[in-house]
Protein backbone atom coordinates (compact mmCIF):
# COMPACT_ATOMS: atom_id res chain seq x y z
CA UNK A 1 0.00 0.00 0.00
CA UNK A 2 1.57 3.00 -1.01
CA UNK A 3 0.00 6.37 -0.65
CA UNK A 4 0.45 10.46 -1.37
CA UNK A 5 -1.69 12.35 0.82
CA UNK A 6 -0.75 12.87 4.48
CA UNK A 7 -3.19 13.01 7.22
CA UNK A 8 -1.85 14.69 10.15
CA UNK A 9 -4.45 14.60 13.20
CA UNK A 10 -3.80 16.45 16.10
CA UNK A 11 -5.73 15.71 19.20
CA UNK A 12 -6.28 19.63 21.42
CA UNK A 13 -9.78 18.70 22.88
CA UNK A 14 -8.69 18.06 26.38
CA UNK A 15 -9.19 20.47 29.08
CA UNK A 16 -5.98 20.40 30.70
CA UNK A 17 -7.26 20.94 34.36
CA UNK A 18 -3.83 21.34 36.22
CA UNK A 19 -2.92 24.00 34.39
CA UNK A 20 -5.03 26.01 36.12
CA UNK A 21 -6.12 28.66 33.51
CA UNK A 22 -9.17 29.79 31.75
CA UNK A 23 -6.50 29.83 28.66
CA UNK A 24 -6.94 26.49 26.31
CA UNK A 25 -3.67 24.38 27.29
CA UNK A 26 -2.87 23.98 24.05
CA UNK A 27 -2.96 27.81 23.44
CA UNK A 28 -0.20 28.38 25.95
CA UNK A 29 2.62 29.70 24.58
CA UNK A 30 6.21 28.48 24.27
CA UNK A 31 9.02 30.30 22.78
CA UNK A 32 6.24 33.33 21.68
CA UNK A 33 3.71 31.21 20.25
CA UNK A 34 0.88 28.94 20.94
CA UNK A 35 2.19 25.34 22.02
CA UNK A 36 0.00 23.92 19.39
CA UNK A 37 1.28 26.29 16.86
CA UNK A 38 4.49 24.21 17.14
CA UNK A 39 2.56 21.29 16.36
CA UNK A 40 0.93 22.80 13.21
CA UNK A 41 4.09 24.18 12.02
CA UNK A 42 6.17 20.95 12.50
CA UNK A 43 3.66 18.67 10.57
CA UNK A 44 3.13 21.06 7.95
CA UNK A 45 6.92 20.76 6.50
CA UNK A 46 6.19 16.87 5.43
CA UNK A 47 4.79 17.01 1.50
CA UNK A 48 1.17 17.19 0.79
CA UNK A 49 0.71 17.32 4.75
CA UNK A 50 -3.43 18.37 5.57
CA UNK A 51 -3.73 18.64 9.11
CA UNK A 52 -6.80 18.54 11.37
CA UNK A 53 -6.90 19.76 14.87
CA UNK A 54 -9.40 18.12 17.25
CA UNK A 55 -10.96 20.47 19.31
CA UNK A 56 -13.19 20.81 22.33
CA UNK A 57 -12.53 22.26 25.59
CA UNK A 58 -12.01 26.34 24.52
CA UNK A 59 -12.57 25.06 21.13
CA UNK A 60 -14.01 28.92 20.31
CA UNK A 61 -10.70 30.21 21.56
CA UNK A 62 -8.63 27.70 19.90
CA UNK A 63 -10.28 28.14 16.42
CA UNK A 64 -9.92 32.10 17.01
CA UNK A 65 -6.31 32.02 17.77
CA UNK A 66 -5.71 29.72 14.80
CA UNK A 67 -7.38 32.02 12.50
CA UNK A 68 -6.54 32.34 8.94
CA UNK A 69 -4.07 28.96 8.91
CA UNK A 70 -4.56 26.37 6.19
CA UNK A 71 -5.72 24.35 9.23
CA UNK A 72 -9.07 21.95 9.57
CA UNK A 73 -11.18 22.07 12.77
CA UNK A 74 -12.86 19.01 13.84
CA UNK A 75 -14.82 19.30 17.01
CA UNK A 76 -15.39 16.66 19.49
CA UNK A 77 -18.08 18.11 21.75
CA UNK A 78 -17.81 15.17 24.34
CA UNK A 79 -13.91 13.86 25.60
CA UNK A 80 -14.80 10.23 25.69
CA UNK A 81 -10.82 9.52 24.78
CA UNK A 82 -7.95 9.50 22.06
CA UNK A 83 -9.90 7.16 20.10
CA UNK A 84 -13.15 8.79 20.05
CA UNK A 85 -11.45 11.76 19.28
CA UNK A 86 -9.80 10.21 16.22
CA UNK A 87 -12.60 8.96 14.88
CA UNK A 88 -14.24 12.51 15.02
CA UNK A 89 -11.52 12.99 12.25
CA UNK A 90 -12.20 9.41 9.70
CA UNK A 91 -14.69 11.52 7.66
CA UNK A 92 -12.35 13.81 6.17
CA UNK A 93 -9.31 11.89 6.34
CA UNK A 94 -8.75 10.65 2.42
CA UNK A 95 -9.40 7.47 1.07
CA UNK A 96 -6.02 6.54 0.61
CA UNK A 97 -3.88 8.63 3.08
CA UNK A 98 -1.73 7.73 5.48
CA UNK A 99 -2.56 9.20 8.88
CA UNK A 100 -0.35 10.65 11.83
CA UNK A 101 -1.50 10.99 15.05
CA UNK A 102 0.02 14.17 16.99
CA UNK A 103 -0.94 15.54 20.32
CA UNK A 104 -1.46 19.42 20.53
CA UNK A 105 0.52 19.55 23.88
CA UNK A 106 3.63 18.00 23.23
CA UNK A 107 5.25 20.80 21.42
CA UNK A 108 8.72 20.45 20.97
CA UNK A 109 8.29 17.09 18.14
CA UNK A 110 10.75 17.19 15.58
CA UNK A 111 9.73 17.37 11.51
CA UNK A 112 12.63 14.46 11.30
CA UNK A 113 10.45 12.28 13.72
CA UNK A 114 7.58 12.81 11.90
CA UNK A 115 9.17 12.22 8.13
CA UNK A 116 10.07 9.12 9.93
CA UNK A 117 6.50 7.79 10.82
CA UNK A 118 5.01 8.87 7.58
CA UNK A 119 7.21 6.90 5.82
CA UNK A 120 6.65 3.73 8.19
CA UNK A 121 2.70 4.30 7.07
CA UNK A 122 3.48 5.22 3.18
CA UNK A 123 5.20 1.54 3.69
CA UNK A 124 1.77 0.00 4.76
CA UNK A 125 2.97 -0.37 8.60
CA UNK A 126 1.82 1.04 11.68
CA UNK A 127 4.41 3.37 13.32
CA UNK A 128 4.85 4.11 16.71
CA UNK A 129 7.08 7.08 18.70
CA UNK A 130 8.26 5.40 22.12
CA UNK A 131 11.05 6.65 24.47
CA UNK A 132 12.31 5.42 27.62
CA UNK A 133 11.93 7.47 31.00
CA UNK A 134 13.39 6.58 34.32
CA UNK A 135 10.06 7.14 35.81
CA UNK A 136 6.80 5.81 33.42
CA UNK A 137 4.41 6.15 36.14
CA UNK A 138 0.61 7.50 34.15
CA UNK A 139 1.76 6.61 30.58
CA UNK A 140 0.47 3.84 28.31
CA UNK A 141 3.42 0.99 28.54
CA UNK A 142 5.10 -0.69 25.58
CA UNK A 143 4.36 -4.63 25.95
CA UNK A 144 6.69 -6.24 23.72
CA UNK A 145 6.66 -10.29 23.20
CA UNK A 146 9.98 -12.22 22.82
CA UNK A 147 11.36 -11.23 19.94
CA UNK A 148 10.69 -7.66 21.01
CA UNK A 149 8.10 -7.15 18.85
CA UNK A 150 5.44 -4.75 20.01
CA UNK A 151 2.66 -6.43 21.05
CA UNK A 152 0.08 -3.72 22.35
CA UNK A 153 -0.33 -0.58 24.79
CA UNK A 154 -1.17 -0.96 28.09
CA UNK A 155 -2.54 2.24 30.07
CA UNK A 156 -0.94 3.15 33.26
CA UNK A 157 -4.38 2.55 35.36
CA UNK A 158 -4.84 -0.75 33.09
CA UNK A 159 -1.93 -2.43 33.73
CA UNK A 160 -0.50 -5.08 35.89
CA UNK A 161 2.17 -4.77 38.68
CA UNK A 162 4.87 -6.62 36.18
CA UNK A 163 3.51 -3.79 33.52
CA UNK A 164 3.80 -0.77 35.05
CA UNK A 165 7.93 -1.75 35.84
CA UNK A 166 8.04 -1.71 32.09
CA UNK A 167 10.14 1.82 31.21
CA UNK A 168 9.36 2.04 27.09
CA UNK A 169 6.09 4.27 27.10
CA UNK A 170 3.73 5.17 24.29
CA UNK A 171 4.47 9.21 23.50
CA UNK A 172 1.01 9.00 22.30
CA UNK A 173 2.26 9.97 18.44
CA UNK A 174 1.14 6.84 16.55
CA UNK A 175 0.66 6.59 12.43
CA UNK A 176 -1.05 4.01 10.42
CA UNK A 177 -2.49 3.74 6.69
CA UNK A 178 -6.70 5.56 7.00
CA UNK A 179 -7.89 1.94 5.96
CA UNK A 180 -6.17 0.37 8.56
CA UNK A 181 -7.67 2.83 11.05
CA UNK A 182 -11.11 2.70 9.40
CA UNK A 183 -11.48 -0.73 10.43
CA UNK A 184 -9.85 -0.62 13.86
CA UNK A 185 -11.30 2.55 15.42
CA UNK A 186 -14.85 1.29 15.68
CA UNK A 187 -13.65 -1.77 17.02
CA UNK A 188 -12.47 -0.19 20.24
CA UNK A 189 -14.27 -0.96 23.79
CA UNK A 190 -14.65 1.82 26.44
CA UNK A 191 -14.29 -1.30 29.00
CA UNK A 192 -11.31 -0.28 31.09
CA UNK A 193 -10.33 1.35 34.17
CA UNK A 194 -11.42 5.05 32.52
CA UNK A 195 -14.09 4.09 30.56
CA UNK A 196 -12.66 5.51 27.89
CA UNK A 197 -12.40 4.73 23.51
CA UNK A 198 -8.18 4.35 23.78
CA UNK A 199 -6.44 5.06 20.36
CA UNK A 200 -3.65 2.88 22.05
CA UNK A 201 -5.93 -0.26 21.47
CA UNK A 202 -5.42 -0.33 17.74
CA UNK A 203 -2.04 -1.61 18.51
CA UNK A 204 -2.84 -4.41 19.91
CA UNK A 205 -5.52 -5.13 16.85
CA UNK A 206 -2.60 -4.37 14.60
CA UNK A 207 -1.06 -7.21 16.56
CA UNK A 208 -3.19 -9.60 16.24
CA UNK A 209 -4.47 -9.14 12.52
CA UNK A 210 -0.44 -9.43 11.56
CA UNK A 211 0.03 -5.54 10.74
CA UNK A 212 3.65 -5.18 11.60
CA UNK A 213 3.93 -2.15 14.20
CA UNK A 214 7.37 -0.23 13.95
CA UNK A 215 8.44 1.35 17.10
CA UNK A 216 11.03 4.19 16.71
CA UNK A 217 12.34 5.82 19.65
CA UNK A 218 12.29 9.49 20.12
CA UNK A 219 15.39 11.59 20.22
CA UNK A 220 14.80 13.30 23.50
CA UNK A 221 12.53 12.61 26.27
CA UNK A 222 11.55 16.62 25.68
CA UNK A 223 10.69 15.96 22.21
CA UNK A 224 7.83 13.89 22.95
CA UNK A 225 7.02 15.60 26.57
CA UNK A 226 3.24 16.34 27.03
CA UNK A 227 2.50 19.42 29.20
CA UNK A 228 0.00 18.99 32.25
CA UNK A 229 1.25 21.54 33.95
CA UNK A 230 2.88 25.15 34.35
CA UNK A 231 5.58 23.07 35.94
CA UNK A 232 6.25 21.31 32.64
CA UNK A 233 5.65 23.90 30.33
CA UNK A 234 8.41 25.94 32.00
CA UNK A 235 10.93 23.14 31.53
CA UNK A 236 10.11 22.57 28.26
CA UNK A 237 10.46 26.71 27.47
CA UNK A 238 13.99 25.91 28.74
CA UNK A 239 15.30 22.84 26.53
CA UNK A 240 13.87 24.47 24.09
CA UNK A 241 15.53 28.03 24.59
CA UNK A 242 18.61 26.12 25.29
CA UNK A 243 18.44 24.26 21.95
CA UNK A 244 18.21 27.96 20.11
CA UNK A 245 20.93 29.35 22.11
CA UNK A 246 22.81 26.11 20.75
CA UNK A 247 22.01 26.49 17.41
CA UNK A 248 22.89 30.38 17.63
CA UNK A 249 26.62 29.53 19.27
CA UNK A 250 27.17 27.12 16.44
CA UNK A 251 26.25 29.83 14.10
CA UNK A 252 29.35 31.93 15.61
CA UNK A 253 27.37 34.28 18.18
CA UNK A 254 28.74 34.39 21.32
CA UNK A 255 26.71 34.22 24.27
CA UNK A 256 27.53 35.38 27.99
CA UNK A 257 25.20 32.60 29.07
CA UNK A 258 23.69 30.19 26.64
CA UNK A 259 20.76 29.76 29.81
CA UNK A 260 20.00 33.57 30.12
CA UNK A 261 18.64 34.25 26.76
CA UNK A 262 15.00 33.72 24.91
CA UNK A 263 14.05 33.72 21.36
CA UNK A 264 10.65 34.07 20.95
CA UNK A 265 10.33 33.98 17.05
CA UNK A 266 13.09 33.99 14.68
CA UNK A 267 16.98 35.51 15.52
CA UNK A 268 19.24 35.58 12.36
CA UNK A 269 22.84 36.36 13.64
CA UNK A 270 25.64 36.65 11.38
CA UNK A 271 29.05 36.10 12.81
CA UNK A 272 30.81 37.25 15.74
CA UNK A 273 27.83 38.80 17.43
CA UNK A 274 28.05 39.00 21.37
CA UNK A 275 25.29 38.77 23.38
CA UNK A 276 25.09 39.63 26.85
CA UNK A 277 23.02 38.25 29.96
CA UNK A 278 19.12 38.42 29.68
CA UNK A 279 18.16 39.30 26.23
CA UNK A 280 14.77 38.55 24.37
CA UNK A 281 14.17 38.64 20.85
CA UNK A 282 10.49 38.77 19.32
CA UNK A 283 9.62 38.56 16.01
CA UNK A 284 11.94 38.86 13.80
CA UNK A 285 15.43 39.96 14.52
CA UNK A 286 18.07 40.38 12.02
CA UNK A 287 21.78 40.93 13.62
CA UNK A 288 24.87 41.86 11.70
CA UNK A 289 28.27 40.88 12.01
CA UNK A 290 30.69 42.19 15.01
CA UNK A 291 27.24 43.72 16.51
CA UNK A 292 27.76 43.59 20.78
CA UNK A 293 23.69 43.68 22.64
CA UNK A 294 24.28 44.79 25.96
CA UNK A 295 22.63 42.92 29.02
CA UNK A 296 19.07 42.98 29.58
CA UNK A 297 17.88 44.31 25.93
CA UNK A 298 14.57 43.62 24.54
CA UNK A 299 14.71 43.37 20.37
CA UNK A 300 11.52 43.30 18.57
CA UNK A 301 10.99 42.62 14.99
CA UNK A 302 14.68 45.47 14.09
CA UNK A 303 17.24 44.78 11.88
CA UNK A 304 20.65 46.09 13.43
CA UNK A 305 23.52 46.46 10.73
CA UNK A 306 27.40 45.39 11.67
CA UNK A 307 29.43 46.69 14.12
CA UNK A 308 27.10 48.43 16.15
CA UNK A 309 26.91 48.76 20.04
CA UNK A 310 23.72 48.27 22.19
CA UNK A 311 24.31 48.94 25.58
CA UNK A 312 22.52 47.75 28.00
CA UNK A 313 18.79 48.19 29.02
CA UNK A 314 17.53 48.95 25.36
CA UNK A 315 14.14 48.44 24.04
CA UNK A 316 14.38 48.22 19.92
CA UNK A 317 11.10 47.69 18.32
CA UNK A 318 10.49 47.69 14.83
CA UNK A 319 13.42 49.53 13.73
CA UNK A 320 16.41 49.37 10.98
CA UNK A 321 19.81 50.41 12.21
CA UNK A 322 22.24 50.32 9.37
CA UNK A 323 25.48 49.97 11.35
CA UNK A 324 28.10 51.53 13.29
CA UNK A 325 25.60 52.69 15.52
CA UNK A 326 26.07 53.17 19.15
CA UNK A 327 22.37 53.11 20.95
CA UNK A 328 21.91 53.52 24.85
CA UNK A 329 22.21 52.77 27.39
CA UNK A 330 18.59 52.66 28.24
CA UNK A 331 17.33 53.76 24.85
CA UNK A 332 13.79 53.12 23.23
CA UNK A 333 13.45 52.81 19.33
CA UNK A 334 10.35 52.45 17.98
CA UNK A 335 8.23 51.45 15.22
CA UNK A 336 10.06 53.52 12.40
CA UNK A 337 12.80 54.71 13.92
CA UNK A 338 15.75 54.53 11.23
CA UNK A 339 19.35 55.11 11.92
CA UNK A 340 22.24 55.63 9.23
CA UNK A 341 25.29 54.58 9.79
CA UNK A 342 27.42 56.05 12.62
CA UNK A 343 24.45 57.12 14.06
CA UNK A 344 24.61 57.85 17.97
CA UNK A 345 21.61 57.23 20.25
CA UNK A 346 22.07 58.02 23.83
CA UNK A 347 20.44 57.22 27.06
CA UNK A 348 16.67 58.11 27.92
CA UNK A 349 16.29 58.51 24.48
CA UNK A 350 13.56 57.82 22.42
CA UNK A 351 12.60 57.75 18.78
CA UNK A 352 9.63 56.93 16.89
CA UNK A 353 9.20 57.08 13.37
CA UNK A 354 12.15 58.85 12.53
CA UNK A 355 15.02 59.01 10.14
CA UNK A 356 18.50 59.65 12.10
CA UNK A 357 20.86 60.94 9.38
CA UNK A 358 24.49 59.47 9.10
CA UNK A 359 26.58 60.84 11.91
CA UNK A 360 23.86 62.65 13.82
CA UNK A 361 23.71 62.12 17.58
CA UNK A 362 20.60 62.18 19.57
CA UNK A 363 22.65 61.77 23.28
CA UNK A 364 20.60 62.35 26.16
CA UNK A 365 17.17 62.56 27.28
CA UNK A 366 15.41 63.13 24.10
CA UNK A 367 11.95 62.56 22.22
CA UNK A 368 11.98 62.25 18.73
CA UNK A 369 9.11 61.30 17.13
CA UNK A 370 7.99 61.82 13.11
CA UNK A 371 11.34 63.78 12.33
CA UNK A 372 13.77 63.52 9.27
CA UNK A 373 17.27 64.51 10.42
CA UNK A 374 19.96 64.86 8.57
CA UNK A 375 23.09 64.24 8.61
CA UNK A 376 25.99 65.01 11.37
CA UNK A 377 23.31 66.59 13.52
CA UNK A 378 23.77 67.22 17.22
CA UNK A 379 20.73 66.83 19.03
CA UNK A 380 20.86 68.71 22.47
CA UNK A 381 20.15 66.92 25.59
CA UNK A 382 16.30 67.63 26.73
CA UNK A 383 15.26 67.98 22.91
CA UNK A 384 11.62 66.99 22.08
CA UNK A 385 9.80 67.24 18.99
CA UNK A 386 6.29 68.42 19.80
CA UNK A 387 4.69 66.20 17.11
CA UNK A 388 1.12 66.15 18.27
CA UNK A 389 -1.33 68.80 18.62
CA UNK A 390 -3.54 66.60 19.96
CA UNK A 391 -5.51 65.62 16.99
CA UNK A 392 -2.53 65.55 14.40
CA UNK A 393 0.98 64.23 14.08
CA UNK A 394 3.66 66.89 12.29
CA UNK A 395 6.76 66.10 10.78
CA UNK A 396 10.15 67.89 11.80
CA UNK A 397 12.27 68.54 9.68
CA UNK A 398 15.91 69.02 10.06
CA UNK A 399 18.87 69.47 7.46
CA UNK A 400 22.57 68.67 7.89
CA UNK A 401 24.86 69.88 10.58
CA UNK A 402 22.15 71.39 12.65
CA UNK A 403 22.84 72.19 15.84
CA UNK A 404 19.97 72.09 18.27
CA UNK A 405 21.04 73.49 21.60
CA UNK A 406 19.81 71.74 25.13
CA UNK A 407 16.42 71.97 26.53
CA UNK A 408 14.84 72.75 22.81
CA UNK A 409 11.16 72.59 21.54
CA UNK A 410 10.53 71.85 18.03
CA UNK A 411 6.73 72.51 17.68
CA UNK A 412 5.73 70.57 14.57
CA UNK A 413 5.43 71.13 11.06
CA UNK A 414 8.45 72.78 11.70
CA UNK A 415 11.68 72.64 9.41
CA UNK A 416 15.31 73.82 10.16
CA UNK A 417 17.62 73.83 7.16
CA UNK A 418 20.60 73.02 6.72
CA UNK A 419 23.71 74.26 9.45
CA UNK A 420 21.65 76.49 11.57
CA UNK A 421 22.10 76.71 15.35
CA UNK A 422 19.43 76.67 18.01
CA UNK A 423 20.24 78.08 21.57
CA UNK A 424 19.27 76.13 24.07
CA UNK A 425 16.01 76.51 25.86
CA UNK A 426 14.38 77.59 22.91
CA UNK A 427 10.74 76.80 21.38
CA UNK A 428 11.02 76.68 18.02
CA UNK A 429 8.05 77.52 16.18
CA UNK A 430 8.70 79.06 13.40
CA UNK A 431 11.09 77.73 9.87
CA UNK A 432 15.15 78.80 10.67
CA UNK A 433 16.96 79.26 7.14
CA UNK A 434 20.12 77.87 6.43
CA UNK A 435 23.44 78.92 8.72
CA UNK A 436 20.74 81.18 10.31
CA UNK A 437 21.21 80.87 14.49
CA UNK A 438 17.48 80.78 15.93
CA UNK A 439 16.78 81.85 19.78
CA UNK A 440 13.45 81.41 21.07
CA UNK A 441 13.25 81.99 24.91
CA UNK A 442 12.91 85.30 27.78
CA UNK A 443 15.97 87.19 27.37
CA UNK A 444 17.63 87.35 30.34
CA UNK A 445 17.44 90.44 32.78
CA UNK A 446 19.42 91.17 36.38
CA UNK A 447 18.10 93.36 38.98
CA UNK A 448 21.02 93.96 40.99
CA UNK A 449 21.21 94.27 44.87
CA UNK A 450 18.01 92.08 45.17
CA UNK A 451 17.21 91.22 48.51
CA UNK A 452 15.41 87.95 49.28
CA UNK A 453 12.60 87.90 51.10
CA UNK A 454 12.40 86.74 54.59
CA UNK A 455 9.89 84.84 56.68
CA UNK A 456 7.31 86.97 58.31
CA UNK A 457 6.91 86.68 62.03
C1 LIG B 1 -2.15 9.23 26.36
C2 LIG B 1 -1.98 7.78 25.90
C3 LIG B 1 -0.83 7.14 26.66
C4 LIG B 1 0.44 7.95 26.46
C5 LIG B 1 0.21 9.41 26.85
C6 LIG B 1 1.41 10.23 26.45
C7 LIG B 1 -4.23 7.00 25.30
C8 LIG B 1 -5.38 6.21 25.75
N1 LIG B 1 -3.20 7.08 26.16
O1 LIG B 1 -2.51 9.18 27.72
O2 LIG B 1 -0.61 5.82 26.20
O3 LIG B 1 1.48 7.39 27.23
O4 LIG B 1 -0.93 9.94 26.15
O5 LIG B 1 1.27 11.54 26.94
O6 LIG B 1 -4.22 7.50 24.19
N2 LIG B 1 -7.66 14.18 23.82
C9 LIG B 1 -8.70 14.58 23.01
N3 LIG B 1 -9.93 14.03 23.22
C10 LIG B 1 -10.16 13.12 24.16
C11 LIG B 1 -9.09 12.71 24.99
C12 LIG B 1 -7.84 13.25 24.79
O7 LIG B 1 -8.52 15.41 22.12
O8 LIG B 1 -11.30 12.67 24.27
C13 LIG B 1 -6.33 14.77 23.59
C14 LIG B 1 -5.83 15.56 24.77
O9 LIG B 1 -6.21 16.91 24.65
C15 LIG B 1 -4.33 15.38 24.63
C16 LIG B 1 -4.17 14.00 23.99
O10 LIG B 1 -5.42 13.72 23.40
O11 LIG B 1 -3.76 16.33 23.76
C17 LIG B 1 -3.79 12.94 25.01
O12 LIG B 1 -4.83 12.84 25.95
P1 LIG B 1 -4.55 12.63 27.48
O13 LIG B 1 -5.83 12.59 28.20
O14 LIG B 1 -3.52 13.57 27.93
O15 LIG B 1 -3.98 11.15 27.44
P2 LIG B 1 -3.12 10.44 28.54
O16 LIG B 1 -4.03 9.87 29.56
O17 LIG B 1 -2.04 11.32 28.97
CA1 LIG C 1 -1.41 13.68 28.73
Amino acid sequence: MSTDTLDIVILAAGQGSRMKSSLPKVLHPLGGKPMVQHVIDAASTLDNARVHLVVGHGAQAVREALDGQTVDFVEQTEQLGTGHAVTQALPVIGEDSAVLVLCGDVPLIKPETLARMATIVKGGDVGLLTVEVADSTGYGRIIRDDNGAVKAIVEHKDATEAQRAIREINTGIMGMPAARLREWLPQLKSNNKQGEYYLTDVIGMAADNGVVVQAIAAGSEEEVQGVNTRLQLAHLERHFQREQADALMTGGATLADPARIDVRGTLNCAQDVTIDINCVFEGTVEIESGVFVGANCVLRNCHIGADTVIEPNCVIDGAHVTGHSTIGPFARLRPGAELASHAKVGNFVEIKKAKIGEGSKVNHLTYIGDAVLGRDVNVGAGTITCNYDGVNKSLTEIGDNVFVGSNTALVAPVKVEDGATIGAGSTITKPVSKDDLAIARGRQTSISGWQRPVKRK
